[in-house]
């Protein structure tokens, strides 16, 4: 029996993501929207490039949870996404109200699957999604750090010339602007980045690394999709294929990095349980510092969470 995937928000993240995870075709996937009309439409026209790009017409588009029974996985991307001026903290009472209910339909149609929370704010939104599934920590995993860490990893092979493949580099800490890139673990080609870049230049990157997101909002006067959407379908691989990734996500911690009980970015090992371990890397005391004024950060966005519900 083929894979069940679902994506449940059918905007720009949600169907980016849809139409990554069909392009693989390994599952079938069920795209869920509160809009009617909006996830069949579409699931149609995802539907409709298949022949042209080489999947079967795997998509389904529904307005309720019955078609999602039995996911394996479910990638939660509900909620608002940022506009110009709004911080992703200002998200927090709207989107922890529609996480929280998305989160209890699908579970309760998909008890054996694993939750994969984009919406933002990020950190507190997985903390929404666990509390509201009641599922232990391995089933609960957020997406930022790919995507941060794909940023970082942009804009080093502009500055070095290099190939984007050949930056290895992760972002860890909170999806906000304290998010920690780990310089002291970043290469090209195996040449730690320090001998190739100026710390000023460093700095820079880093610095518009933590102002990824808002950059684009400025932009676009909404949030990025194609680097998210792909970011969440690379951790659905990774879980769907059992492929054992090591990967920035957003786990929650029980005294990793020295910090419990908090969902923070760090490098996770992803496969069919879903996080299998969380990796502790060795940081430099700048950096660990970096991680836990992030740790606070987020606090902070958890605090408010439960006071407009
Ligand atoms: P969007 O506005 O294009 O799509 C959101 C969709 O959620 C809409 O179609 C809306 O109808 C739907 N929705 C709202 N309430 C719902 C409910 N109760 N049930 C089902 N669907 C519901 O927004 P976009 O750009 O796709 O962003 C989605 C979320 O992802 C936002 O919160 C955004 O901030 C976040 N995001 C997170 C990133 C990350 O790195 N974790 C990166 C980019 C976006
Ligand atoms: C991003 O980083 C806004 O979280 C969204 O693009």
């Amino acid at each position: 029996m083929r894979r069940r995937i679902t994506v449940v928000g059918a905007g720009n993240v949600g169907a980016t993501a849809a139409q990554e995870i069909a392009r693989r075709d390994y599952a079938d996937v069920v795209l869920v929207d509160i809009k009617e009309g909006l996830p069949q439409g579409k699931a149609l026209d995802l539907n409709q490039a298949g022949p042209v790009l080489g999947y079967e017409p795997n998509l389904r588009g529904a307005n309720d949870y019955d078609e999602t029974a039995d996911s394996d996985i479910v990638v939660i991307t509900a909620g608002l996404p940022r506009r110009p001026g709004m911080s992703r903290d200002d998200l927090v009472a709207t989107n922890e109200q529609i996480v929280g209910s998305v989160t209890r339909e699908a579970v309760e149609r998909s008890p054996d699957a694993i939750l994969v929370v984009v919406s933002n704010p990020l950190d507190a939104m997985c903390h929404v999604a666990k509390d509201a599934s009641g599922w232990p920590r391995e089933r609960a995993v957020g997406m930022a750090g790919i995507l941060d860490t794909a940023r970082f990893r942009t804009f080093i092979a502009w500055e070095t010339g290099a190939s984007a493949k050949d930056v290895t580099a992760m972002v860890l800490g909170g999806h906000g602007d304290q998010m920690v890139p780990v310089v002291s673990a970043t290469t090209v080609g195996g040449v730690p980045l320090r001998e190739l870049a100026s710390e000023e230049r460093i700095d820079a990157m880093v610095e518009r690394t933590r102002k990824g997101g808002g950059e684009i909002v400025e932009l676009l006067g909404t949030s990025a999709w194609y680097a998210p959407g792909a970011a969440a379908a690379e951790m659905v691989d990774a879980i769907a294929l059992d492929q054992k990734r090591v990967l920035p996500c957003t786990a929650y911690l029980e005294g990793e990095y020295g910090i419990d009980g908090l969902y923070i970015g760090v490098p996770v090992k992803l496969g069919a349980s879903g996080v299998e371990a969380i990796i502790e890397l060795d940081l430099t005391d700048e950096e660990r510092a970096e991680l836990s004024g992030s740790a606070d950060a987020v606090r902070e966005v958890v605090a408010v969470l439960g006071r407009t519900t």
